[in-house]
This record gives structure tokens, sequence and C-alpha cells, in this order.
């Protein structure tokens, strides 16, 4: 059985009713000036994700654009704080972020989301929620040498004394996408140009206007 069929909800569900709201998601946007999308960092630990995220975010608050940003451990402290890290748990962790994601989306707003999502599966659920062209993977692709030299929560000499089990790269798997529609090379780019990499790509697909 998928491990997906023990967390889906629809037996609960099957006496909810969806309510159309007045005001449409294209009203949301039109209001807003820009399209609503998750741009859904992926990447190792210390890869970069929630630094560029951020500066992807800034740089969108300056436009103008209605942002936000959901990041890894902040989730988990509060609409997660119920899940550990098994399989289940994991693939529930992301599946709510999606949710979540999907309903800012729905609000019209860019969401920055930054959780290390090692699983291709996990990815294309989140994927599956969203309308078509609102969900662009952004793959923070860092060698995990770096990773491990950057290091900025010690997480690596951690896992590496064994102090961590089940740390992505290194005795948890990552599984890079391979059609991801951002690439990033976080070792060959200073962090504005990550982030300009991100906004350009917004541009040059009518999510955000030129100024
Ligand atoms: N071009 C770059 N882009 C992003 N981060 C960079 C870059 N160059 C150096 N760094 C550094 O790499 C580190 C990345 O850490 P960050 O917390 O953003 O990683 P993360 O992918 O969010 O990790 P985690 O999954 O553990 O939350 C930071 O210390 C940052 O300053
Ligand atoms: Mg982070």
């Amino acid at each position: 059985m998928s491990p997906y069929k023990t967390i889906t909800t629809d037996e609960k569900s099957s006496d909810v009713v969806w309510h159309e709201a007045s005001v449409t998601p294209a009203q949301r946007e039109s209001n807003n000036g820009h399209q609503g999308a998750v741009l859904w960092f992926t990447g190792l630990s210390g890869s970069g994700k929630s630094t560029v995220a951020n500066a992807v975010d800034k740089m969108l608050h300056d436009r103008g654009c209605k942002t936000y940003i959901l990041d890894g451990d902040n989730v988990r402290h509060g609409l997660n704080k119920d899940l550990g890290f098994n399989d289940v748990d994991r693939i529930e962790n992301i599946r709510r972020i999606g949710e979540v994601s999907n309903l800012f989306v729905d609000a019209g707003l860019i969401v920055c989301s930054a959780f290390i999502s090692p699983f291709i599966a996990d990815r294309a659920m989140v994927r599956a929620l969203l309308p078509e062209t609102r969900f662009i993977e952004v793959f923070i692709d860092t060698p995990i040498s770096i990773c491990e030299q950057r290091d900025p929560k010690g997480l690596y000499k951690k896992a590496r004394a064994g102090e961590i089990k089940n740390f992505t790269g290194i005795d948890s798997a990552y599984e890079a996408p391979d059609a991801a529609e951002i690439h990033i090379k976080t070792a060959e780019l200073s962090v504005e140009m990550c982030a300009k990499q991100v906004i350009n790509y917004m541009l040059d697909n009518n999510i955000i206007s030129a100024k």
C-alpha cells in the first residue's frame, strides 16, 4: 500500500463541500499586480535554500510583490510540531507544507518554500497539488563537499560523529531533480546573483512584470 494512502483523509472528508469564494484567484492576482506561485527550493542541508529564498523574498518585497516564506524548522515549531522524521511523518510534513503553499498561491502570493525535500515523489506530490505553472522547482545545487565545509548549523559534524541518523547526503538519499524550472549553482555565484537568476526566470515567464 502506498504510504500516501495511510495519511489521506478522503474517508473523513466525504461530507465536506467546497464553498466557492466570491473573489476569484484571478481577481486577487489582478489586485496584487503579479501571479501567485510557489518557488519550491530543494537541496542539501547547507546548500543555500534559506539564504537564497530570503534574498529572493527581499527582492520581490522591494518590488512591491506580496510574498511569504515557509522555512524548514519554523514550520516544525508550529503546524507540524506533531511530526517526527520517520518516512510517513516526512511525507506528511511535505504534504502539509504543499497544502499551505497552495492556499497562499490561491491568495495570490508568491511563496518561497525552503525544505530539503529530498525525494522526487514528495516534490511531485506538491507539484500535483498546485495549478499547472504555479509550482516552480528551484534546485539549489551545491556539492556536498561545499555544504559540509559551510556547515552553518554544525549538522554535518554531528552526522559524521553518528549523533544524527538519516542525515540527507550522508546516510539518507538526496534525489536531485532532473528537470527543475530553475537550476542554481551556489558554488559559482554570489547570493545576489543566485537570487537574480530566480527573479529573471519570473520576469521571463510573466509571473512578475518589469518595474
Ligand atoms: N551563493 C550562495 N548562495 C547561498 N548560500 C551561500 C552562497 N555562498 C555561501 N553561502 C553560505 O552557505 C550557507 C547556506 O546555509 P543555508 O542555511 O541557507 O542552507 P539551507 O540549504 O537552508 O540548509 P538547511 O536545509 O539546513 O536549512 C550560508 O552560510 C550562506 O552564507
Ligand atoms: Mg534552511
